[in-house]
């Protein structure tokens, strides 16, 4: 695994930025995964401001979010589609069409995850995979379990990844329970993979994730089985 460290966030989102930049600059018609979360903000903020300086063009790119909340609506803003349109796809020059979120108003979410693992076969796979962590060592909504489904999935949050993200909701009681997520096998099919960690809270699972082994009780571990990780790490989230 290559390690970048960096001095704080700000360090952090800027390096991000860059890899994600140069990708689309060799070729205009990459394919992205993303994540949600608070850790990729400061990058897609980056992202924004280069497109809107035309260093970089998102025309022909297309977009494959990691996972959503299920069931909810995609109007609510809690919604990882909402996240995303606000945070970053409303801000540059993507078409709609190259967007993908699994979505979380389906009935059938089976089908909508079969579907959406299609679309990314279709598109081609994805180049350039960007990755958050929970403080669990959860991947996407992958949480740590004795064992794990590789495809695109629906799954239970865990009480830990619930606590987490209430902090975004009214209460806890109003995360929802549920989600859908790409498999650690979607991720790993990616070409390449960066992973960003900020913040003292999540030193535990720098460590478990740089300590080289793998386990499916925490699901970052599996990345250990990739040729191409960059971990791109603020100081205060480094544990060897
Ligand atoms: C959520 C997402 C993950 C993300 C994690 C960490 O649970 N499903 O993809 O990596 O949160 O979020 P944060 O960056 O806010 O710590």
């Amino acid at each position: 695994m290559n390690i970048i460290l960096c001095k704080d966030y700000e360090a952090m989102s800027a390096i991000a930025a860059d890899i994600i930049a140069k990708q689309v600059k060799s070729n205009k018609t990459s394919v992205l995964g993303l994540p949600t979360g608070s850790t990729p903000i400061g990058t897609y903020t980056k992202l924004a401001e280069m497109c809107n300086a035309g260093e970089i063009d998102f025309s022909s790119v297309k977009t494959f979010n990691l996972d959503e909340y299920y069931p909810i609506k995609r109007d609510n803003d809690q919604s990882y589609y909402y996240f995303m349109y606000k945070n970053f796809f409303s801000k540059i020059n993507i078409k709609p069409e190259n967007v993908h979120v699994p979505n979380g108003e389906v009935e059938d979410a089976e089908k909508e995850c079969k579907e959406y693992e299609e679309a990314i076969a279709a598109a081609g796979g994805i180049d350039l995979q960007m990755l958050g962590i929970g403080q669990n060592g959860h991947i996407g909504f992958n949480e740590p379990d004795s064992e794990l489904y590789p495809f695109t999935h629906k799954t239970s949050l865990t009480e830990n990844t619930i606590l987490a993200n209430a902090r975004f909701f009214e209460s806890a009681s109003d995360v929802p329970t549920n989600a859908l997520t790409m498999g650690m096998a979607s991720i790993l099919s990616a070409k390449k993979i960066i992973i960003l960690i900020n913040g003292a809270n999540k030193k535990e699972a720098t460590k478990a994730l740089l300590k080289g082994t793998v386990t499916t009780s925490c699901p970052a571990t599996l990345l250990n089985l990739h040729p191409d990780v960059t971990l791109i790490c603020t100081e205060d989230a480094y544990c060897e």
